[in-house]
């Protein structure tokens, strides 16, 4: 089993489109393992997207991120990681494939409504930013 991050961005709850989201989710066989709803702020939007930190989208990103309530959650599959990926699809909703979040519901480029760790290496950095040892520990049989 591998696990991933999974955020539902400002625009996802705003538009109350998280319960969509989330049901997409189940119904694509990951295991909820870890949950909460948190207002990030710009020091940990920018700690937490700190790669794209030279690109000029950076600061727009940081607004985005912060500008409401976010969902996230760490999820559990056999390739959690590709497999979230793909159900999210591509990050600009005009190129993502059919049938996926971000071409069902997203609006932009700059606002599509999920995040998706890239790698198991960023998987296991992003999940360690969000949720502690112990919260973590809850969801295990
Ligand atoms: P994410 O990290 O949020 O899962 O998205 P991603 O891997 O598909 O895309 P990434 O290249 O990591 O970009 C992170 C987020 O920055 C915003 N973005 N805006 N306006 C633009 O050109 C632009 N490019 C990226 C998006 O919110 C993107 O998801
Ligand atoms: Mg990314």
């Amino acid at each position: 089993m591998q696990r991933t991050l999974a955020i539902c961005k400002p625009d996802c709850l705003a538009r109350s489109l998280a319960g969509q989201v989330l049901s997409r989710i189940e119904a694509g066989g990951f295991r909820i393992v870890a949950m909460k709803m948190i207002r990030l702020t710009r020091s940990q939007a920018g700690h937490f997207y700190d790669v794209h930190r030279e690109k000029p989208f950076y600061p727009e990103l940081l607004d985005f991120m912060t500008e409401g309530p976010v969902v996230v959650a760490v999820l559990e599959k056999g390739d959690a990681v590709e497999s979230w990926r793909a159900l999210m699809g591509a990050t600009n909703p005009a190129q993502a494939a059919e049938g996926t979040i971000r071409r069902d519901l997203a609006e932009s480029m700059s606002r599509n409504v999920v995040h998706g760790s890239d790698s198991p290496e960023n998987a296991r950095r992003e999940i360690a930013f969000f949720f502690s040892e112990s919260e973590l520990l809850a969801a295990e049989k």
